[in-house]
């Protein structure tokens, strides 16, 4: 592969298929999203090997609230171990965290932490790496909405205004590149409510693989695909 050639600048993950490894392993669900930590680590290097510039990571949908409260809770907990253990790391490797999604629905301890790392690595700029927490795309949009129909009724804007541009400057990934490559594990073909304005013209590839089996070499194979497609964004 050509590492310096059309390396994608922002590479989107839905980290899919922790519980069928769990299964397939005769283990309890929590214990695939336990594995899948490692898989995390992995993809957040070879991006830094590879010069990405963004990290987007599917983490916990807003339709995961609906698990059972035990598997969200250790999902909670892997995040707050994850938060605690990485930001020496994330530090080391010039890595900026930022996180997408409402926010305000995680437990209080793990925002107050989630906060502390993204203050810590505010300054940072070799790599950025965007969580995706109680994140959902159409709740997003729908939100970005609302925001712009009261500036249009208090006067601040005028309808003729709101531009793709600007609408987009409205969601939470506001400032972030599009994702150019998009990656899903576990091979299921389906967005699953992630990013659908951002992803507009992203390259897709699928992973027969479950995330925590993930590891850099699967994200090398992905852009190697990803460099042999050709993005025509509707012209020739
Ligand atoms: C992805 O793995 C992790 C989250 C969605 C939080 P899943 O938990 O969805 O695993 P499968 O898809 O059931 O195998
Ligand atoms: C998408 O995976 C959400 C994350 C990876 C965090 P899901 O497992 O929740 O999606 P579906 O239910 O298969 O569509
Ligand atoms: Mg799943």
């Amino acid at each position: 592969m050509n590492l310096h050639n059309d390396i994608p600048k922002h590479i989107a993950i839905i980290m899919d298929g922790n519980g069928r490894w769990a299964k397939a392993h005769g283990l309890p669900r929590a214990q695939g999203h336990r594995a899948g930590a490692e898989s995390v680590r992995e993809a957040i290097d070879a991006c830094k090997e590879l010069g990405v510039s963004y990290l987007t990571l599917y983490a916990f949908s807003s339709e995961n609230w609906s698990r059972p409260p035990a598997e969200v809770s250790a999902l909670m907990v892997l995040l707050e171990r994850f938060l605690e253990s990485k930001v020496d790391d994330l530090m080391k490797q010039g890595v900026r965290l930022r996180a997408i999604g409402q926010l305000d629905r995680l437990p209080a301890k793990t925002r107050a932490m989630l906060d502390n790392v993204i203050a810590k690595t505010a300054g940072n700029d070799l790599l950025t790496l965007v969580l995706a927490l109680s994140y959902g795309s159409r709740e997003e949009i729908t939100e970005a909405a609302k925001k712009i129909a009261l500036m249009v009724a208090s006067g601040e804007i005028a309808a003729n205004e709101i531009t793709p541009d600007f609408f987009g400057s409205q969601l939470h990934t506001s400032g972030l590149p599009d994702p150019d490559l998009l990656i899903r594990t576990s091979g299921e073909m389906r967005v699953s409510n992630f990013l659908l304005w951002q992803i507009s013209y992203a390259e897709m590839v699928i992973v027969d693989k479950f995330w925590p089996d993930f590891r850099q070499g699967d994200v090398f194979a992905a852009v190697k695909e990803y460099q042999k497609r050709h993005r025509r964004y509707g012209s020739v």
